[in-house]
């Protein structure tokens, strides 16, 4: 038996790195998964640009009920060189470069949030997991631009979150998980030379699937998961009484 033996899973950004590793995990938990992504690499997955508000809602009325919906795809913010100039200056972001990062990082994350809730919650069952990162609960140097795509995602998980609890309605969950460093694509060797001799950890996506099916088991409504190194475990910051 797996744990989510039976459900339908949407995976956005499943084409490579954190999501391809989460979408073969949820197959073998069972899931009958749909991978959704603007470079799709085979035929079996599909087309999409989170960024696109029209796209979500003919993705979703293409597939049946979604179970669990993993909002994953995310870029670093276009033109930064991050090999030459991790630490790139504020003026080197472009308006274009700053758009695309929030259609992205955002907009695609509100839009997929908005497009799957309401028939979660009409089902009263679902759950939206989003791939925040560690760069949505602090402030980390370099990419400002990402940085505060990623806080604003783990805002918006906490908000619904809350509205979800506040609101009586039972079986659907909004979650975050927050990795550190990745050995993805999104983050390029020489980049991964310059964190590890930081003294910094690099992890597997695998190890971030992992964290992925711990934030589902637990449907803790608006929680964010930690995932560094070898540690996973829920963010606990001081309780603001909203
Ligand atoms: N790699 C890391 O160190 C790290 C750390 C923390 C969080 N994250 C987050 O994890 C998520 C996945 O990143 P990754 O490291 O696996 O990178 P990746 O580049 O390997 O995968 C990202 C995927 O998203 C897809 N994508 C990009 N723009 C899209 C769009 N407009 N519509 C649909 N799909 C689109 C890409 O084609 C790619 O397949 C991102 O949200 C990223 O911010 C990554």
């Amino acid at each position: 038996m797996g744990a989510l033996d039976g459900q339908h899973v949407l995976v956005t950004g499943g084409s490579s790195g954190i999501g391809k590793a989460c979408a073969q995990r949820y197959r073998a938990e069972g899931a009958t998964v749909y991978v959704a992504d603007i470079r799709p690499q085979s035929s079996d997955e599909i087309h999409l640009d989170v960024s696109d508000s029209a796209a979500w809602t003919a993705l979703v009325e293409s597939l049946p009920p979604l179970d669990m919906v993993h909002l994953n795809a995310g870029i670093t913010t276009p033109g930064r060189n991050l090999n030459d100039q991790p630490m790139a200056p504020l003026e080197d972001v472009t308006d274009e470069g700053y758009r695309a990062i929030l259609g992205v990082n955002l907009d695609g994350v509100f839009f997929g949030a908005r497009a799957v809730l309401p028939g979660m919650v009409a089902r009263g069952s679902g759950h939206v997991l989003v791939t925040a990162s560690m760069a949505g609960l602090g402030g980390m140097p370099g990419d400002v631009a990402y940085t505060a795509t990623k806080h604003a995602v783990v805002g918006l998980v906490k908000s619904l979150g809350a509205t979800l609890e506040r609101s009586g309605t039972p079986g659907v969950y909004v979650s975050a998980i927050c990795p550190g460093f990745v050995d993805t694509p999104l983050v390029a060797a020489e980049a991964q030379e310059f964190i590890t001799a930081m003294g910094m950890p690099v992890i597997e996506p695998a190890r971030v699937a992992e964290a992925a099916m711990q934030a589902l088991e637990a449907k803790a409504n608006g929680s964010q998961w930690i995932v560094w190194g070898d540690t996973i475990r829920m963010h606990e910051p001081p309780a603001l009484d909203l």
